[in-house]
C-alpha cells in the first residue's frame, strides 16, 4: 500500500536550501511514500484570541496535517534551534489538544545548513517537540552540511554517496510507517 506523506519545510526563502532537499530527498524515496508539500507561507503567527474563528490559512494548514499518515520534517537550524515558522506551524497543530494533528503520526526529519553539523542541534529540539506531541519520531539521524553542488541543476543528489544516505533513510521510513499505520 501507499502512504501520504506531508512534507513541511520550514524556510519560507524562495531560494531555500531546504526546500532543494526536501524535494530531492522526495526522489529517492520508495514509491510507497507519496508526498505532498503543506505551505507555512501564510501561518499567522499564534494566537489565542484567533481561536474563535481560525484563519483559514490555519485551517487549510491544519485539515491538510490531519488527512496525512506521516510527515516528513525538513528544515535549517536558527541559532541552534528550529525556525520560529515551523515551530508556530507546530503551535498551531497541536491545538485543540483533542485535535492534536502530530499525534501518534510517525515522523521522519532532515535539514541542512552551510556549517559543519549542518541542523543536528536543531533537530534534536524539533525531536523533543515531536516526542511530547505524541508522534513517533523515526530513529537515526539525517542532517546535511550542504555544498552547492550537492545537488545537481535537476534537483536530484549529485553524489551517489548522499543520494544512498537519504534513500537509505527513507526506506527505513517507509517500513516505519507500515509498521505504524499498517497495511
Ligand atoms: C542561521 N543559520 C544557522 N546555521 C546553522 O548551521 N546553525 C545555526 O544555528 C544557524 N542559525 C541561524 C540563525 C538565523 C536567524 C539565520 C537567518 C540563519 C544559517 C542557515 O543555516 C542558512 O541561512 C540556511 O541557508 C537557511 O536555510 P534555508 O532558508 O536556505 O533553507
Amino acid at each position: 500500500s501507499t502512504y501520504d506523506v506531508a512534507v513541511l519545510v520550514g524556510s519560507l526563502r524562495r531560494d531555500s536550501i531546504n526546500r532543494k532537499l526536501a524535494n530531492a530527498i522526495t526522489r529517492v524515496a520508495p514509491p510507497s511514500l507519496r508526498f505532498r508539500f503543506v505551505s507555512l507561507d501564510e501561518l499567522p503567527m499564534y494566537n489565542g484570541d484567533l481561536e474563535a474563528n481560525r484563519p483559514e490559512a490555519v485551517n487549510r494548514f491544519t485539515a491538510q496535517c490531519a488527512e496525512a499518515e506521516a510527515f516528513l520534517f525538513v528544515m535549517p537550524e536558527f541559532n541552534r534551534s528550529l525556525p520560529a515558522v515551523l515551530k508556530n506551524a507546530i503551535d498551531w497543530g497541536s491545538k485543540p489538544m483533542d485535535r492534536n494533528v502530530w499525534r501518534d503520526k510517525p515522523a521522519a526529519m532532515s535539514g541542512t545548513s552551510p556549517g559543519a553539523i549542518g541542523t543536528a542541534v536543531g533537530q534534536q529540539h524539533l525531536r523533543q517537540i515531536l516526542g511530547i506531541l505524541g508522534a513517533s519520531v523515526l530513529g537515526g539521524e539525517a542532517y546535511l552540511s550542504f555544498k552547492p553542488e550537492m545537488i545537481d541543476a535537476q534537483g536530484d543528489f549529485a553524489d551517489d554517496a548522499t543520494r544512498k544516505f537519504l534513500a537509505t533513510y527513507m526506506e527505513r521510513f517507509a517500513v516505519f510507517v507500515h509498521k505504524l499505520v499498517g497495511a
